[in-house]
């Protein structure tokens, strides 16, 4: 069936689920035009309603983000009429720090789902941006709710670059889109569909607790392993080999004197 961003939400579920190709990532659907941000509107919203209200799946989709955040404090550039801005909730049933690697998975579904727009399958950056010919194409942002060992919920956020043409001057040597890979305009709900359908396989596969899968999948991704690299910290900047990452979706990096480090959080500089 073909339909448009909003008129999504005005099916009924099982309309909109066959018109996603999804069981139930999108069971709950909320189309905005203009929001700050998918994420912390869905957050709020989670926080506001009572017992398992808003539901696993739901999800809040965006033409324009006014305030789209991004990882470690920055911001998501979100112009309207171009890209994909969107946010679902997980109510996984454990405590937080046995998590499963949400951000890892969410990243190979979005590279499963874009590869029949692209024509092949874009690279994975650690910790959880995809990359075509260097040039970022979608991010994630995963925020989790929890108290004391309670996990209330998940937030996953992302946003994919799909027809936008030009990017501002600050990010245009960094960012790129589904178009300027290919040439051609896509049609957004197509896109979604489709990396939406690849997120549940995904999803449920690692909430069910199989996680080796997926790693492999993500380094299957990843063709700097095996390089040095420079990972950027809140403590300083690590030199290495890059080795892979484990199933805590850290960054297993070999450094000079031969030694493993593990990595939680940073930025990579690919450039050596
Ligand atoms: C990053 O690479 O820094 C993560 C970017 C995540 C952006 C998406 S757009 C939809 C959702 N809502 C937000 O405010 N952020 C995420």
């Amino acid at each position: 069936m073909q339909v448009d961003l909003p008129q999504l939400g005005q099916l009924d579920t099982r309309a909109r689920l066959a018109a996603l190709g999804t069981q139930w990532l999108g069971c709950d659907y909320h189309y905005m035009a203009v929001v700050d941000s998918t994420n912390r509107w869905l957050s709020e919203r989670a926080e506001a309603l009572d017992g398992d209200e808003p539901p696993t799946g739901a999800l809040v989709l965006a033409d324009q983000q006014t305030k789209g955040r991004g990882r470690r404090g920055r911001s998501w550039i979100s112009p309207p009429e171009q890209n994909l801005y969107f946010s679902f909730l997980l109510r996984p049933r454990c405590n937080p720090s046995s998590l499963p690697p949400l951000s890892l998975a969410a990243a190979v579904a979005i590279a499963r789902g874009l590869t029949p727009h692209l024509g092949a399958a874009p690279v994975v950056k650690w910790p959880n941006d995809l990359l075509w010919r260097r040039k970022k194409l979608a991010g994630i942002l995963v925020e989790v709710a929890s108290s004391e060992r309670q996990l209330r919920h998940v937030v996953v956020g992302v946003g994919i670059n799909v027809n936008q043409a030009e990017f501002a001057p600050e990010i245009a040597a960094l960012a790129t889109s589904v178009r300027l890979a290919t040439g051609r305009e896509v049609v957004r709900h197509e896109v979604l569909g489709s990396v939406l359908a690849a997120f549940e396989q995904c999803l449920e596969q690692v909430l069910a607790g199989t996680t080796e899968p997926m790693l492999d999948a993500w380094m299957g991704l990843a063709d700097w392993i095996g390089r040095s690299l420079t990972v950027n910290t809140v403590s300083g900047s690590i030199h290495g080999e890059a080795l892979g990452v484990d199933a805590d979706g850290a960054l297993r990096l070999r450094l000079a004197d031969g030694t493993v480090e593990r990595v939680l959080a940073g930025d990579v500089d690919m450039n050596g």
